[in-house]
């Protein structure tokens, strides 16, 4: 049998895990209207009350079928354009013009919608033990700050791309790395999971000699990647790391559309606000190469992974974590 005969979820148009996605960025959805969203084959309405929280709904109105995105925002509540109900933030039904009793009334399907680094996510499992928004581990808990980084979109599934960070071969063949990685797997949570490079710097010639002293162990690269499909990256010199997360989703038309996001520790001060920019603009260089990289192979590739190889574990580690996803909305 060959390899992705066995894969069941892995690559496979259809299915997307539990898991927070990307909808769009938090400055378009302004407070007090109403916007049509559409997530894959999901039709949202989504708006920003006056208490400034986002909230999303399924779109079309129990009564009559309208659209809310063309109602009200009142307070925190939508009121339908058609026959003028009104539902609150939760979705319930509290208030319809022609008739008193609204408690037999349906009310709107809910989503769990939260913002962070300038983008609304949606959270796509259908249990109540969501987890938090994507961190980079080594930033948890500290204050950040963040700048939206480029807009891709890729001729292929997500998880093709996901696994390009940790495929090795790759790395020597089309980017010509002369650095031998290699990847250790640790799991952090159940629906998060790291690859971290083992390697020290070699000491090929003058320049990775001096690099060398600034890594005190290996080199480090480190990719974490949460249920979904969101992954992190972790570059750089032991005084000075880079972080970019790379949110992706996938399109109904087979392809993944992506938004990196450029992040770092929070500075005080002036330092922070001389630095910081310019530390966000060196971080999107990096981004926008990891993003643009592979370019041709990704316009033309007719992904079928059916040769796994020794020199392929960490992609091969990459496919068991996902095959254990739940399956958070079908598409
Ligand atoms: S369709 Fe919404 S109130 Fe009638
Ligand atoms: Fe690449």
């Amino acid at each position: 049998m060959a390899y992705y005969e066995r894969i069941k979820q892995f690559g496979t148009k259809g299915f997307l895990p539990e898991g927070w996605y990307w909808l769009t960025s938090s400055l378009s959805v302004k407070t007090g209207k109403a916007y049509p969203i559409k997530f894959l084959k999901t039709e949202l309405v989504l708006y920003r009350g006056e208490d400034k929280v986002v909230r999303a709904f399924d779109a079309y109105c129990p009564h009559m079928g309208a659209h809310l995105c063309d109602g009200f925002v009142e307070k925190n509540s939508i009121r339908c354009p058609f026959h003028f109900w009104k539902y609150d933030e939760k979705g319930v039904c509290t208030e319809i013009p022609a008739q008193k009793d609204t408690s037999k009334i349906p009310g709107l399907k809910a989503h769990k919608v939260q913002e962070l680094y300038g983008l609304i996510w949606i959270w796509t499992g259908e249990n109540d033990d969501q987890e938090e928004i994507p961190v980079v581990p080594e930033l948890k808990g500290i204050p950040l700050d963040y700048k939206l980084g480029s807009r891709f979109i890729k001729n292929c599934h997500p998880n093709v791309v996901m696994i390009n960070a940790i495929d090795i071969q790759h790395f020597k063949s089309v980017h010509q790395l002369i650095v031998d990685l290699e990847m250790k797997v640790t799991t952090l949570s159940k629906r998060c999971i790291q690859f971290s490079n083992t390697t020290p710097v070699p000491e090929k010639n003058f320049l990775l000699k001096f690099a060398k002293r600034f890594y005190k162990k290996s080199l480090t690269y480190e990719m974490t990647y949460w249920w979904g499909h969101t992954g992190s990256v972790m570059v750089g010199p032991d005084f000075l790391h880079f972080y970019i997360i790379f949110a992706l989703r996938p399109t109904l038309d087979g392809k993944t559309e992506g938004q990196t996001i450029l992040v770092t520790k929070k500075r005080k001060g002036l330092i922070g606000l001389i630095i910081n920019p310019i530390l966000l603009f060196a971080t999107k260089l990096v981004g926008d190469y990891f993003a643009k990289g592979d370019t041709i192979i990704f316009t033309r590739i007719n992904f079928k992974y059916q040769t796994p190889i020794k020199a392929d574990k960490a992609i091969i580690d990459f496919v068991e974590h996902y095959e254990l996803q739940n399956p958070g909305l079908s598409y």
